[in-house]
């Protein structure tokens, strides 16, 4: 990080934060993304917006124009949401937006996130301390691949995000009856496994039919005892729906709730249903959006502008500070999976428009004392 003239420290949610001053203002424009993934994922998602950042900083300290404003570059944990933890962690830490229920939930190994963040951060209540205030920042700009088809559809090099989608969280357990599978007659069986495949389907439908939000997906189910000769006795499954409307999302949680407990009645089976969060869409700075296109017009890049349909930091740094994304195509729209791939070309173009949107975010107007 040295010829990057950055200044390297961790926080108490394990964020990686590189600083270094500007000429005349402290507030920072921060750049980054996130360095964990999902199981079985790609190389791009999250690392392209870190790695860009560095390189950013490291063209600035060899002779790119001095900032006025401070830079930072920031790799953040856990934005995936690892062991079916809260995502966003390390950006909503800085942003005020973790919830203490979140945190103290514990994940299927019975540890909450408090406690294995104690482990490299002082103690279970020390995620406070990872808390920003607005006054510290300018801005914050990401670089990221799209996730999506679109780029690559249009021939069109780079993206500029409108806004990033909301999401609701959601985990409905059904509990029967484990029960001998080859004695138990099949109208006296209280099946969970049965109820929640009737809960994927819901899900599914419910969107289809109700049009409840843009898109819902059951991406986790556990079963147990989960052995081929019993009928399983419980079934968990986790869920999330997104949408770009607040107002949308807010009818989400009581909408699965009725759903899965009608499931359960007709079942037979008992289901308490968990609303695990809902996490607010966040538009894209207009004065952002700007800049970043000013950007690509300097570096003769056509851009597009769309939303996002995948999280992302910017989402909760967006709370903090005006945020732009910089999206730069995916092969064949694959994400979150080995096969994600952007070409080297493609990086490149994306990093040049960050560097340069960095210099026109530096040349707006500079904000005055606390937010
Ligand atoms: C993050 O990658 C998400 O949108 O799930
Ligand atoms: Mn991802
Ligand atoms: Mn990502």
């Amino acid at each position: 990080m040295r010829d990057a003239g950055l200044e390297v420290r961790s926080d108490a949610a394990g964020n990686l934060i590189g600083r270094r001053e500007g000429l005349s203002e402290r507030r920072a424009i921060a750049v980054g993304s996130h360095i964990d993934t999902v199981p079985n994922g790609g190389r791009y998602d999250g690392a392209l917006g870190v790695l860009a950042g560095i390189e950013c900083a490291r063209a600035l300290a060899a002779g790119g124009p001095p900032l006025r404003h401070a830079l930072e570059v920031i790799a953040f944990a856990n934005e995936e949401g690892a062991r079916g933890s809260a995502w966003l962690f390390g950006s909503r830490a800085v942003a005020g937006l973790l919830e203490p229920e979140e945190v103290g939930r514990p994940d299927e190994e019975g540890l909450a996130l408090a406690d294995r963040v104690a482990v490299f951060t002082g103690g279970p209540n020390a995620i406070d301390g990872a808390r920003r205030p607005p006054s510290d920042f300018r801005a914050y700009l990401e670089l990221h691949v799209e996730q999506g088809p679109m780029l690559q559809a249009l021939g069109c090099p780079i993206g500029v995000v409108e806004g990033i989608t909301g999401r609701v969280s959601m985990q409905a357990t059904f509990r029967g009856a484990a029960n001998h599978a080859g004695t138990t007659p099949m109208d006296l069986r209280r099946d969970a496994l049965v109820a929640a495949a009737h809960m994927v389907l819901e899900v599914r439908r419910l969107v289809l039919d109700e049009r409840l939000a843009r898109v819902g997906t059951v991406g986790q189910l556990a079963v147990e005892p989960n052995a081929l000769n019993i009928i399983p006795g419980v079934a968990r499954v986790a869920l999330e729906l997104r949408d770009g409307s607040d107002e949308v999302l807010a009818a989400v949680p009581e909408r699965i709730r009725r759903s899965a407990e009608a499931i359960a009645t007709r079942s037979g089976t008992a289901v308490e249903v968990h609303h695990l969060g809902t996490t607010r869409a966040v538009p894209t700075s207009p004065a952002m959006q700007a800049a970043i296109e000013r950007a690509a017009a300097t570096c003769g890049l056509r851009t597009y502008r769309l939303p996002s349909g995948a999280g992302h930091d910017a989402l909760a740094m967006g709370h903090l500070t005006e945020m732009g994304m910089i999206f730069v195509p995916s092969a064949g729209g694959v994400s979150h999976s080995p096969r994600e791939s952007t070409s080297a070309a493609a990086c490149v173009d994306g990093c040049d428009v960050l560097l340069n949107a960095i210099a026109e975010t530096d040349q707006l107007p500079v904000l005055a004392g606390e937010n």
